[in-house]
């Protein structure tokens, strides 16, 4: 009897040792989070304003957003889509998302500017767009969210358009 619970216990362990060994194979690996010295690291390479962003205080802020957002890799649409990966994104360019005509039209990639005045007044920065938020009045909180938010959702600035069309610096004579 005892050795019988014993190989019940053994291979109650193997099959759970399986499973999410067997659903981990399908699903996109996604890269481990950071951890706060990276994101310290992350927040010093944004640029100005963004690299003196207040963390903690962009989290907070966040919290007006999470209702309808998450930012995580692969993480689920909710009522506005994922925020992984969006700065560098063109507007309304997830797929698998069904975005207003407004933001499918909005043609330009963004950036922490446009974030920045949308957030600041989106009714009057982009008529006509489904997301029913009432804005940021405080320039310092939206800065503060920014900065969160590139931090989390995988923001590289070394692979930004603007920063790849620096100029080479001329060779010293
Ligand atoms: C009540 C729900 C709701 C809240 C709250 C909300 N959003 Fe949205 N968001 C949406 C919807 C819906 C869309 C898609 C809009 C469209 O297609 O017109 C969207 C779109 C966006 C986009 C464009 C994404 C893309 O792929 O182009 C960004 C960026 C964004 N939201 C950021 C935020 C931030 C930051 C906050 C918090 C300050 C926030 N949202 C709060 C619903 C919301």
């Amino acid at each position: 009897m005892r050795q019988f619970s014993i190989l019940a216990v053994i291979a109650a362990a193997t099959v759970s040792a399986c499973g999410p060994n067997e659903a981990a194979k399908d699903a996109a690996p996604a890269p481990p989070p950071p951890t706060d010295a990276e994101k310290a690291a992350i927040l010093a390479t944004l640029p100005a304003p963004y690299n003196t962003g207040d963390l903690i205080n962009g989290q907070r802020k966040f919290a007006l957003c999470r209702s309808c957002h998450t930012i995580t890799p692969n993480g689920p649409n909710l009522t506005g889509p994922n925020l992984y990966g969006v700065f560098g994104r063109k507007a309304g360019g997830l797929e698998g998302y069904t975005y207003s005509e407004a933001l499918k039209k909005a043609g330009f990639v963004w950036e922490g500017s446009h974030l920045d005045a949308w957030l600041a007044d989106p009714r009057g920065y982009m008529p006509g767009t489904k997301m029913t938020f009432l804005g940021i009045k405080d320039a310092k909180d939206r800065q503060d969210l920014i900065a969160y938010l590139k931090v989390e959702t995988g923001f590289k600035p070394a692979t930004q358009p603007a920063a790849a069309a620096a100029p080479a610096p001329a060779p010293a004579q």
